[in-house]
């Protein structure tokens, strides 16, 4: 596989991850998971993390992953790019991953003393991506193994970070969310 599509196929695997935060930015608000609790004088998550933001999230990934899945014998004609399909489990384990990972970055915070938006260089841009391939590979093993080549999970660490920071500007500058990172 060559470095071009190891990214193509990087990007398209990973969309189903990357949805679930920007859908939580537009759709957030409502009742905190941790219903406002406290532990060792700092809240468990904080107010940036609400049950509709995650479950619309996990909802807008999993629509995109079905989405992907259909068009994805025309797409990778159209390029000329061995994509990868979705499967059910996959289309849940991505942005439930992700969701997840966005969550227990947010607990690390907190326990580090961080306010809620305060930035974790690579956390921030890293958690949701750890978590996704996780629960991925912990759910649906032989699909990873046939998915995930070394290359790709490289091409992913490194994309990532990048594509992370250029969404937030963007969607700090819409005035969408309050930190561009
Ligand atoms: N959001 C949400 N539920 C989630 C994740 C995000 O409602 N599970 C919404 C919140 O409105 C949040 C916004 O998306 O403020 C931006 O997400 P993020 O940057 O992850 O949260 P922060 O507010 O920066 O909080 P934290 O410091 O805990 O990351
Ligand atoms: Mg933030």
């Amino acid at each position: 596989m060559n470095a071009l599509v190891a990214v193509a196929v990087a990007f398209w695997t990973m969309l189903p991850a990357y949805v679930p935060n920007n859908a939580a930015v537009l759709a957030g608000g409502g009742r905190p998971i941790d219903g406002g609790r406290v532990w060792h004088g700092r809240r468990v998550l904080g107010d940036g993390k609400t049950w509709r933001g995650t479950a619309v999230g996990v909802l807008a990934g999993a629509a995109l992953a079905l989405l992907l899945d259909a068009v994805q014998p025309a797409v990778s004609g159209a390029l000329g790019v061995p994509l990868p399909g979705f499967p059910p489990v996959v289309a849940v384990t991505l942005p439930l991953g992700a969701m997840l990972g966005d969550i227990l970055a947010s607990f690390l915070k907190r326990r580090t003393g961080r306010e809620r938006g305060a930035a974790f260089p690579l956390l921030d841009q890293l958690d949701f991506v750890v978590v996704a391939l996780l629960l991925t590979a912990l759910a649906a093993p032989g699909w990873f193994r046939d998915t995930f080549t070394l290359l790709v999970v490289a091409v992913v660490l490194v994309l990532t970070p990048v594509l992370h920071l250029l969404t937030n500007g963007v969607a700090y500058l819409l005035g969408l969310k309050d930190e561009p990172y």
